[in-house]
């Protein structure tokens, strides 16, 4: 079994002008809306949330790449990364499904949301790509402290810590006893390196100072559709 990096898990960055704060308002409002609407469903919100997670570096490749072949440039090692990160909330995603189903009505919300997402997301990037990434980081302090809730959840009893679904075993490498709090860590030091890489990007972007090394990334299985 590899370790489970843990990383920082109290990175905030300060917004420092207009679009930081706008991005940081989106946020709270997103987070808001989910704890109304979840409550402390952690499977079930984890699942509907991983479905909009995975949306971003989708949409940031995906421009990055067109932007690199009008421009004929190099990309900076970006688009790969953002790709990878893209593939890696489909992979929280599908472990997710294995520990909860989710519900009709939020299917439905899923299909809307997507919808939705994708297209405001992509017009925003767009429009203002550091913006976008400024979101992305925010949306990912989020996700580290609702994945450290959800840790809470199972230490504390309220959730089963269940045996770790195999897709997840084979996708972080881990024991063959590794459970499902296991998974929640694993997946949090995912977040908190896509935190990390997003507002780095948003700080780029902005012609700031570097912000520093990004949290550490857990080790991911190469051959991932074994996975599946
Ligand atoms: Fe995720
Ligand atoms: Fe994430």
């Amino acid at each position: 079994m590899t370790d489970i990096p843990l990383g920082d898990l109290t990175v905030h960055h300060q917004p420092r002008d207009l679009r930081d704060r706008v991005a940081l308002g989106f946020t709270k409002v997103l987070r808001w809306s989910a704890d109304t609407f979840f409550a402390k469903r952690y499977g079930h919100r984890a699942i509907v949330l991983e479905t909009v997670a995975a949306v971003p570096g989708m949409v940031g490749a995906t421009i990055n790449h067109l932007k690199c072949l009008r421009r004929m440039c190099d990309d900076k090692g970006w688009i790969r990364t953002l790709m990878e990160e893209a593939e890696n909330e489909r992979m929280h995603l599908m472990t997710f499904i294995e520990v909860a189903k989710p519900t009709l009505f939020e299917r439905m919300v899923i299909l809307g949301v997507q919808w939705v997402f994708y297209l405001t997301f992509f017009a925003l990037y767009l429009v203002s790509a550091r913006t976008a990434h400024r979101i992305v980081g925010y949306f990912e302090e989020e996700a580290v402290i609702s994945y450290t809730l959800y840790l809470k959840e199972i230490d504390e009893g309220r959730s089963p810590n269940l045996p770790a679904p195999a897709i997840a075993r084979h996708y972080w490498k881990l024991a063959d006893d590794a459970t499902l709090r296991d998974v929640v860590l694993a997946v949090r030091a995912d977040e908190a390196h896509h935190r990390d890489v997003n507002h780095g990007f948003a700080s780029e972007l902005a012609g700031l100072a570097p912000t520093g090394r990004a949290a550490p990334y857990p080790a991911h299985a190469d051959d991932i559709r074994r996975a599946a």
